[in-house]
C-alpha cells in the first residue's frame, strides 16, 4: 500500500523541497511505494522553485528539485492524507501541532529519527553560510533511509539496489 510523506519547513524554499527530493531518491532506490510532497508553514515563496543555492547544492549530488512552493493547509494534516508529516525543526513542528487539532501522532520532528551526533533541528540555511545547504542535505541523506525503514518495514533493505 502506498505510504505518503510530507516534509514541512518554514518557507518550502530550502529544507523541505530538498527533503522531498532526497526521500524520493531513496524510495526509488529501494523500490518503496511512497509518495512524497512538501509544504511551508508560511507563504513567503508560494509558486516559486526552491532557493537557487539549494538547487545548486542538491544538483551537485544528483538531485533535481522540481517542486514549487506551497503553504500547508489543514487538510494536509489529516492522517488519511499523509501517513507521516515531518517538520524540519521544533518551531515548525509546534506550528503544525497547533494547526492539526486532534490527530497529531503522525506529525513528527525529522531530527527525532537521527542519533545524538546530529542537531535535533535541521538548521535553516536561508540566512546562513553556503555550507548550510550541504549540512541540510547531509542530514536528509542520513535520516531518510531510516524513516523509510520505519514506514515500510525492514524488507526494503533486502532489495538489491539498481544504483
Ligand atoms: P526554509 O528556509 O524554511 O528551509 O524554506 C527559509 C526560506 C525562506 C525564508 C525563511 C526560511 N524567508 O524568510 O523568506
Amino acid at each position: 500500500m502506498t505510504k505518503r510523506v510530507l516534509f514541512v519547513c518554514m518557507g518550502n524554499f530550502c529544507r523541505s523541497p530538498a527533503g522531498e527530493a532526497v526521500m524520493q531518491r531513496f524510495a526509488e532506490e529501494f523500490a518503496a511505494d511512497v509518495e512524497v510532497d512538501s509544504a511551508g508553514t508560511h507563504d513567503y515563496h508560494v509558486g516559486e522553485p526552491a532557493d537557487p543555492r539549494m538547487l545548486e547544492a542538491a544538483e551537485a549530488r544528483g538531485y533535481e528539485l522540481t517542486s514549487k512552493g506551497r503553504q500547508i493547509k489543514p487538510g494536509d494534516l489529516d492522517p488519511e492524507r499523509f501517513d507521516l508529516v515531518l517538520a524540519m525543526d521544533a518551531q515548525n513542528h509546534a506550528l503544525l501541532l497547533e494547526l492539526a487539532g486532534e490527530s497529531k501522532t503522525h506529525i513528527r520532528l525529522f531530527g527525532d529519527y537521527l542519533d545524538d551526533e546530529w542537531p535535533n533541528d535541521v538548521p535553516d540555511p536561508y540566512y546562513g553560510e553556503e555550507d548550510g545547504f550541504d549540512q541540510v542535505l547531509d542530514m536528509l541523506e542520513e535520516g531518510c533511509p531510516l524513516i523509510l525503514q520505519t514506514l515500510m518495514g525492514d524488507d526494503i533493505f533486502n532489495f538489491e539496489s539498481e544504483f
